[in-house]
């Protein structure tokens, strides 16, 4: 049953209550990395304090123990997005799973002549990994536009994928504009030629319901920091017909089948292939611990609450002279982007910070988007489930006073 009362989820985020600067934090940088609830550091401290062992290795109580909690933090973040358990690996967050495909499915499936297909507003994380790939197999890394809207041209895009393009990679909600993409039709138009597409679901895994199945995506990537749970867990979802035929992307202990000096080494199915070594336990029972709070509060509530509090928040900013809002698509959540001719992004976010209000300055490790739009940067402001009508307000008159100061 649903328990999502904005007026006291505050209070599952100790950290909210700190203050900053000597005033009361304002956290508006959820899309960097989300304030973590109180049930999360409980599990993670939890099955420290009452057995830890290392898993898939110990006969001994605590080990299977600890074994059957990864495991069931494996289940829940698949049901999570609409997957099996055996089509989940465990990595360290997005941008590693992203290299894992690269490196394997990559490596394996990419030759010399081959065209690979992102868009221009992608994190830096999915595009330097195929233009690495492209540069070693002699392929071609084509780019997709986006309108001044800040949506993917979809005519382009289409224009785009011909029977070259072996592989189509492109975020589903983007971290500096906010625009959600139409995945479905991308997916659609990449099948034509039957590109295999990967999805980076960073953003969009905490404001978005995810069904890997519907969206019919080969492989979909997000991180645990990002969705409320502990940084140096992150997750790829692989169609397991495809995981399964890629070659290992790192190899040791736990990865393996039978290791001989005489006959080389043989190694497990995936999803275990791809998890060499310990992997990190503590982290995946605390992103589960992260996905069960959500599901608690339920995500359709949470959808709710946070898109009436991003439409009060561009609301608010139109109100001020000088601000050019970049969050401008049909589609899209939680991300105020906005340069001010009054000030640069960089000194508006110290004379925030100083006002106890923490929000991001810079490119947000997208600088062919920056270039796009003609910045070198922007101020982003980024919701998440624990902001509150109050917060807005003193994010716009914080604002309203580095204006006054800056102007
Ligand atoms: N990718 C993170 C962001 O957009 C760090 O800020």
């Amino acid at each position: 049953m649903s328990v999502f009362n904005p007026d006291s989820i505050r209070s599952d985020f100790p950290v909210l209550a700190q203050t900053m600067n000597g005033k009361p934090l304002v956290y508006l940088d959820t899309a960097s990395s989300a304030q973590k609830p109180q049930c999360v550091m409980d599990a993670m401290n939890g099955i420290l304090q009452t057995g830890y062992a290392n898993i898939h290795r110990g006969l001994y109580d605590f080990s299977q123990n600890t074994t059957a909690a990864f495991e069931k933090s494996r289940q829940t973040i698949a049901d999570f997005i609409g997957a099996n358990d055996r089509d989940i690996v465990f990595t360290k967050g997005s941008t590693e799973a992203i290299n894992l495909v690269a490196a394997s499915w990559g490596r394996t499936n990419i030759t010399s002549g081959d065209e690979i297909l992102i868009t221009e507003m992608e994190h830096h994380a999915n595009i330097v990994p195929w233009q690495l790939l492209a540069q070693e197999k002699g392929a071609t890394l084509k780019v997709c536009p986006i309108t001044d809207k800040g949506e993917i041209d979809l005519e382009a895009f289409e224009t785009l994928v011909t029977p070259k393009v072996k592989l189509v990679a492109f975020t589903h909600m983007s971290n500096a504009l906010g625009t959600i993409n139409p995945v479905k039709d991308m997916v659609r138009l990449a099948k034509k030629y039957d590109a295999v597409v990967l999805v980076d679901g960073a953003q969009a895994a905490i404001h978005i319901p995810i069904d890997v199945k519907a969206l019919e995506c080969d492989f979909y990537v997000f991180s645990g920091h990002k969705l409320y749970g502990p940084t140096g867990i992150g997750v790829l979802y692989g169609r397991y017909c495809l995981l399964n035929a890629m070659p290992p992307y790192q190899s040791g202990g736990d990865m393996i089948s039978t290791v001989s000096f005489d006959k080389g080494t043989t190694f497990k199915e995936a999803p275990a292939r791809f998890e060499a070594g310990t992997p990190p336990i503590t982290q995946a029972i605390g992103l589960a611990a992260a996905i069960d709070y959500l599901n608690r509060q339920g995500l359709a509530n949470i959808a709710r609450y946070e898109e009436e509090l991003y439409n009060t928040a561009i609301a608010a900013l139109k109100n001020i002279d000088g601000i050019t809002l970049y969050n401008t698509a049909m589609r899209k959540a939680s991300i105020l982007s906005f340069t001010a001719k009054w000030g640069h992004h960089a000194d508006i976010a110290t004379l925030l910070d100083k006002q106890g209000i923490a929000v991001r300055a810079g490119h947000h490790c997208t600088m062919p988007l920056m270039g796009r739009l003609g910045v070198t940067g922007t101020v982003r402001a980024s919701l998440g489930l624990y902001n509150t009508g109050g917060d807005i307000e003193r994010f716009t008159e914080a604002l309203n006073k580095a204006k006054t100061m800056l102007g």
